[in-house]
């Protein structure tokens, strides 16, 4: 009897560990990222996409967003030694180069004070700023920014 008992044990213990084994998706796999690569290999990258190079300012997504670059930047230097962005970009280069100088808000330090030169801590542009590809989303997105008139939905006049 004793033996039975142990015999049944032993095979509803057995019977869980089968059920708990991975089982393997039906659908092939696949990820927006690597395609149908198996998660054990690695995925051959796509090539890279040319820097978007039209010289027409981009909107932007939402009011305190950095602008995007529309422009190229390859081997422009931007170290310790020297930044070339500011060869174009600083406020007495501007009129000369037809770039929108850096806002004022390059000028002031973190405690809010304005500096009568460019904050350190908006020397390395490259930071904020980014040149851009023509990608396909890896994924949607539903984001609204502000609207610039109120038009739907405004609060009604308060009756006299
Ligand atoms: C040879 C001059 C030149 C250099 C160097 C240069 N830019 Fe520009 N940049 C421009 C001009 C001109 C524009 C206006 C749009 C255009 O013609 O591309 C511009 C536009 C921009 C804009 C868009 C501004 C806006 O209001 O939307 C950003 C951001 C920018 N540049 C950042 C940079 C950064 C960062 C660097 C350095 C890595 C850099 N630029 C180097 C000339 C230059
Ligand atoms: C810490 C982030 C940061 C860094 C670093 C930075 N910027 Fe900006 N930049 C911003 C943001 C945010 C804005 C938009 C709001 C504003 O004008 O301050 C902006 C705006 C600009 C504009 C548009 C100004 C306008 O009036 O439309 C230009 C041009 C620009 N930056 C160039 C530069 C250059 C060139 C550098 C490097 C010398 C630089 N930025 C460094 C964040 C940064």
């Amino acid at each position: 009897m004793r033996n039975w008992i142990a015999l049944i044990i032993a095979s509803v213990v057995a019977l869980a560990a089968v059920a708990q084994q991975p089982t393997v998706p039906g659908q092939p796999f696949y990820d927006a990222l690597r395609g149908t690569t198996p998660l054990n290999e690695e995925a051959t990258p796509p090539a890279m996409l040319q820097t978007e190079n039209k010289d027409v300012i981009r909107g932007r997504a939402y009011a305190q967003q950095p602008p995007t670059i529309p422009h190229k930047i390859d081997g422009y230097q931007l170290d310790r030694n020297a930044n070339k962005c500011l060869a174009c970009h600083a406020g007495s280069r501007a009129a000369e180069s037809g770039a929108v100088p850096v806002g004022i808000s390059h000028y002031t330090n973190r405690d809010g004070e304005t500096l009568g030169h460019l904050a350190p801590r908006r020397y390395f542009c490259t930071q904020c700023h980014v040149p851009q590809v023509d990608a396909k989303p890896l994924v949607a997105n539903t984001f609204a920014g502000l609207e610039d008139v109120k038009t739907q939905g405004a609060p009604q006049k308060a009756k006299k």
